[in-house]
């Protein structure tokens, strides 16, 4: 079908500028921090762009320690590994620390998340995902522990910015001695309450780790954090993500290295975004609430959040079509067939409408039980709500330099879609 062709659509004219899923918003600051590391000479991953940057994450994130790198998923694969280190000790330099064991995972996430725990040879076991906040379901997660009681490690990831159920989380990786590895990629300056206390997702778990790619809330063009209140563990890291030097006269390796240190032009790019992560999240914020209202009067619900315990970053505005408006919309692997219904609708159908005028959007994230690389049963798995998100769901433009007026376009093609 031609979209632009569809009497439905009549009247709307592509965007002159195209309107972005999330993408990089530039103040200034990131140049003058830039320009520093340059004038100084201090461009490679030493300097202070980063010793800021790492001050100023720790002491806003309320942790002890925060190590920059090259990017979220080299924190999260040092976190991996140093999790398997403490739970199992040292492996050999040709094996990865979690060979022979267990995790349990966040279900719907980037792959990111979990990809670290098949570097470090373990095995994912993926946990469903509950329908309040589309995280990591606390039910299934016991489920897990009921038939898997010796595993010691849980990967979760805070969705789209929304915070999970990180109470009952925690207590029940508590009760069996298991280590949490919080990927809050998604989420930075998302809020949770726990035991009565407001604290920023990224300081909960016992490694943590965050995000600066380019369509992050706040972004160095790439890179990423590992936070944690543990000296040691801080330094260990430093010292992996550079080569694992030994303090030597020479290179001197008693372990395996990486180079997955953070250069200081990227912190100088992220050291001027810092200022500006309440306003966006202030923008992201405006963008979820005009969609709200915007599509009241349509069969969708947008992803919710527990606005009692937890205050969301916003990052991505979702959208979930009822099962009773799901026009026809099959997938395969790597490809997908919709066709219209009256009053109905398909996330292939709107995403297809967006495009066609110029917008972005993306499907929600495809679980990683239904990955061809980690197809496997997931656990509470009758439920697999996960699937039925990823059948349902897209990702609306949440672009925080899209403008009401463009949004208000946005909304309308959406409506249009339903007709
Ligand atoms: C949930 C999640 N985890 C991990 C990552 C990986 O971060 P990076 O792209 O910085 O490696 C991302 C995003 O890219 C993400 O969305």
């Amino acid at each position: 079908m031609d979209i632009r062709t569809d009497p439905r659509f009549r009247g709307i004219k592509p965007f002159t500028n195209r309107v972005w899923l999330s993408s990089p918003t530039m103040h200034g600051d990131e140049q003058r921090w830039v320009d520093d590391a340059i004038a100084t000479n201090w461009v490679s991953t030493v300097g202070r762009n980063i010793d800021e940057t790492e001050k100023a994450l720790a002491e806003m994130i309320g942790v002890q320690y925060a190590v920059g790198l090259s990017a979220g998923t080299a924190a999260l694969h040092l976190a991996t590994k140093l999790a398997g280190e403490r739970l199992y000790g040292r492996a050999k330099p040709n094996a990865g620390t979690l060979a022979g064991h267990k995790v349990f995972c966040s279900d719907v996430t980037f792959d990111a998340s979990v990809n670290p725990v098949a570097y470090e040879d373990g095995e994912a076991v993926f946990i469903d995902t509950e329908r309040d906040t589309w995280n990591m379901d606390p039910d299934a997660l016991k489920e897990a522990f009921r038939r898997f009681p010796e595993v010691k490690l849980i990967v979760l990831a805070h969705l789209y910015g929304t915070p999970g159920k990180m109470e009952e989380i925690r207590a029940i990786a508590d009760a069996h001695g298991a280590l949490i590895i919080e990927d809050a990629a998604e989420s930075l300056g998302a809020l949770y309450r726990m035991k009565g206390r407001w604290v920023e997702t990224g300081a909960i778990g016992d490694y943590n780790c965050i995000s600066f790619n380019g369509n992050k809330i706040i972004t160095g063009s790439s890179g990423g954090m590992f936070l944690t209140d543990r000296k040691e563990d801080a330094d260990k890291v430093r010292k992996w993500s550079t080569q694992s030097r030994e303090p030597a006269p020479w290179y001197q390796h008693e372990e395996i290295g990486y180079n997955y240190r953070m250069s200081n032009l990227i912190a100088g790019v992220i050291r001027g975004q810092i200022p500006f992560l309440n306003a966006h999240i202030e923008q992201k914020k405006a963008i979820y609430e005009r969609y709200k209202a915007g599509l009241k009067d349509l069969p969708v619900t947008m992803n919710p959040f527990d606005a009692k315990k937890s205050i969301p970053n916003y990052w991505l505005s979702c959208m979930l079509i009822d099962e009773k408006a799901m026009a026809p919309h099959t997938r395969g692997e790597l490809e997908e067939k919709w066709s219209h219904a009256k009053g109905k609708s398909s996330p292939g159908e709107i995403l297809a409408a967006l495009a066609a005028f110029r917008a972005g959007g993306r499907r929600g994230w495809r679980t990683m039980h239904m990955q061809p690389i980690y197809r496997d049963p997931v656990f509470g798995g009758e439920k697999d709500v996960g699937a039925d998100l990823f059948r349902r769901g897209l990702c609306l433009p949440s672009d925080n330099k899209m403008t009401p007026e463009e949004q208000e376009i946005i909304i309308d093609i959406i409506h249009r879609c339903f007709r």
